[in-house]
């Protein structure tokens, strides 16, 4: 039986803190460091274009319902989907969503990790003088060493896991509510940087001219992943926050805000890197390491660039903690709500069971890179799952609950806060939730994946 009935649940104190610790959520690797990389491997402008079309379309839609379904209910996930809808299957939603928080940590923590040690490697000066084939190789030899991705992996799985213990959250919320703006300020510095050196048209007109005839079934798949990833939707991670929400946000309008600064924050990692990357004779396609090699080279070619990377290291790791924080948010409140676990017990068991996942994860482009299926390594086919199929699938159910089967009158309860404002999207919902998100997503789906041809 689940417990939460009873407990006093935290909640966000007012408009800011409720964008700002959503923001906190979604803004984090996914926009500095997968949306460039995936949009250079992905035929750049065409990749955004299709990318745009799922953040407003699909994005809104089903962030917004995952507010609704948490602070309807005011519980975790699985706990959430038992509530409103009793004896029927869509907990199941909730279970998939703990399973794919615990995928996408052991992979994201990895990355944040990289963040690390590029950190300590621009405090111990190694970042200066160097080509774009030597930060290439450095990137290379540092993701291959069978040691290093796994320490820092562990160091940062460690923070997670501490802030999530002590019950700091609010604590840091306070901070990146500070450091958060200084990271945009700075990829606003890197922007100027890059734009202006010699060269870097081409990669402006890569980025915002698309190709049209670059988009393919995986080039869509991609997108529409992408913008799962990097929403924090499809899992339940907002819904759980949004059982944090008070009784008197208008949940609407601060989902689109929240899309709008993802966007905009990715966009602006984009500016940041394509130009460099054609002004300093780098590849758009570089993978996973793309912004860990071209970013350095355009530190290198600005005034102070040593303590600029230091900075920025720095600022998007902790960028990454807040996103970490909420994915272990969504295993431990399930442990402790749905299991009836002590939240310290929780989040220890959670923690341990993550980092045996992550620690192979970790050592996957070096001493595990041949433990391949499908031809990718466990980071790929970990990153892959959950983003291509996990986060679209979760996020399928989640518009068909809100838009098929939940009474409309609560959802119009909920997005109205009883009556208060007067909810003139309100029927653009309903039509987004029923047919076009649902709909754009199977569709995806079934093209994506090869199942059908056009
Ligand atoms: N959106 C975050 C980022 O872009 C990562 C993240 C946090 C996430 N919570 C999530 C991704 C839930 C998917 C689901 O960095």
């Amino acid at each position: 039986m689940s417990n939460s009935s009873g407990i006093e649940r935290d909640s966000f104190s007012g408009r800011f803190a409720v964008v700002a610790a959503v923001a906190g959520s979604a803004i984090g690797l996914g926009n500095i460091w997968r949306f460039p990389y995936l949009t250079g491997e992905n035929g750049g402008g065409a990749f955004l274009l299709v990318y745009l079309f799922f953040v407003v379309f699909v994005g809104i839609p089903v962030m917004t319902s995952e507010f609704v379904i948490g602070r309807a209910t005011q519980r975790n996930p699985y706990g959430a989907f038992k509530k409103l809808a009793p004896g029927k299957p869509w907990y199941l939603i909730g279970i998939m969503g703990v399973a794919a928080a615990f995928m996408i940590l052991a992979f994201y923590t990895v990355v944040a990790g990289w963040t690390l040690e590029y950190f300590y490697q621009s405090v111990a000066g190694n970042l200066s003088g160097k080509n774009d084939a030597e930060l290439t190789q450095m990137f290379d030899g540092f993701v291959k060493n069978p040691f290093r991705p796994m320490l820092w992996f562990l160091v940062f799985m460690g923070l997670t896991a501490m802030i999530n213990f002590s019950g700091v959250k609010n604590g840091i919320e306070k901070y990146t509510k500070i450091l958060m703006p200084l990271l945009l300020i700075l990829l606003i510095i890197l922007c100027i940087r890059s734009v202006t050196l010699k060269g870097a048209a081409a990669g402006l007109t890569f980025l915002f001219r698309p190709d049209l005839s670059k988009i393919n079934p995986q080039v869509i798949l991609t997108a529409l992943g992408q913008s799962f990833f990097s929403l924090s939707i499809g899992m339940g991670t907002l819904i759980t926050y949004g059982s944090y929400i008070k009784k008197d946000e208008n949940l609407a309008s601060s989902a689109s805000l929240v899309v709008a600064s993802d966007t905009l924050i990715a966009v602006i990692a984009g500016i940041a890197i394509f130009p460099a990357v054609f002004a300093l004779g780098g590849s758009a396609a570089s993978g996973p390491g793309l912004v860990f090699i071209i970013l350095p080279s355009v530190f290198q070619n600005m005034p102070l660039g040593i303590f600029f990377a230091t900075l920025f290291f720095i600022l998007l790791a902790l960028a990454a903690l807040t996103s970490t924080i909420s994915v272990l948010e969504v295993i431990v409140a399930f442990m402790a709500e749905e299991l009836n676990m002590a939240r310290r017990k929780a989040t220890i068991i959670a923690t341990v069971s993550v980092s045996a996942l992550g620690i192979i994860t970790a050592l996957s482009y070096g001493p595990l890179a041949g433990l391949k299926l499908a031809g990718k390594n466990v980071f790929e086919l970990l990153e892959y799952l959950t983003s291509n199929i996990m986060l679209p699938l979760g996020g399928l159910f989640i518009v068909l609950f809100i838009g098929w089967f939940l009474n409309p009158e609560l959802t119009k309860n909920e997005l109205t806060n009883d009556g208060k404002f007067k909810g003139r999207f309100l029927p653009l919902f309903r039509f987004l939730v029923r047919y076009i998100a649902p709909v754009a997503i199977a569709a995806v789906f079934l093209y994506g994946l090869g199942i059908i041809k056009l």
